[in-house]
């Protein structure tokens, strides 16, 4: 294990698993129907990459850019959110890396929804337990997990650790550096 890493919270083969798991859901739910999947940079870069590679369907793909300040608090904050695509008479489905408090996907969702999509879906890798200031829901939810620092699999501190191939918990010592 790498040594800024304090413990492995999903080891890749798991992750693995619940992609073959998503994949075949989500095949399922849209098999006879016009898909758009839109990947939400960067953190769910490598999500995306492995989970599309299990969805044997004629998708379009698009990449949005969302970056997030956090306010002091948590219900405020402001999304800023870069390369919208066409998705007018399209079915969606929006792919992050992780649902945290909600307020990138609120905004995603809001803004997304402007565009006249026939439907809209949400698929996250990770979902953090805890009290969400933004009501945001997610239909795929790969890992429900505890509410603490993780790294890897796409996830940074930073910018760094994003091709960590599993996902981690960062120690304490390598986030004051
Ligand atoms: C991270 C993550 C999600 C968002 C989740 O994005 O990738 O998009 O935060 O947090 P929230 O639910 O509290 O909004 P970030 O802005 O760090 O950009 P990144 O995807 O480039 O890492």
């Amino acid at each position: 294990m790498e040594e800024f890493v304090e413990r492995v919270l999903i080891p890749t083969a798991e992750i693995y698993q619940r992609l073959d798991e998503l994949a075949q859901q989500i095949r399922k739910d849209f098999q006879d129907k016009e898909l758009t999947v839109v990947a939400v940079l960067n953190g769910s870069l490598i999500f995306a990459a492995d989970l599309l590679r299990r969805l044997p369907l004629p998708l379009k793909l698009d990449c949005i850019s969302a970056s997030s300040y956090h306010g002091g608090i948590e219900s405020s904050g402001t999304v800023n959110l870069a390369n919208l695509p066409d998705i007018n008479g399209r079915h969606v489905l929006i792919l992050e890396d992780i649902l945290d408090t909600g307020l990138t996907l609120t905004a995603i969702q809001e803004e997304l929804g402007k565009l006249c999509p026939l439907s809209l879906r949400v698929c996250v890798l990770l979902r953090k337990r805890k009290r969400r200031a933004h009501l945001v829901t997610a239909d795929y939810i790969g890992f429900d997990i505890e509410d603490e620092f993780v790294i890897g699999y796409g996830l940074d501190y930073q910018e760094k650790y994003r091709n960590l191939p599993y996902i981690g918990i960062l120690k304490e010592s390598a986030r004051e550096e």
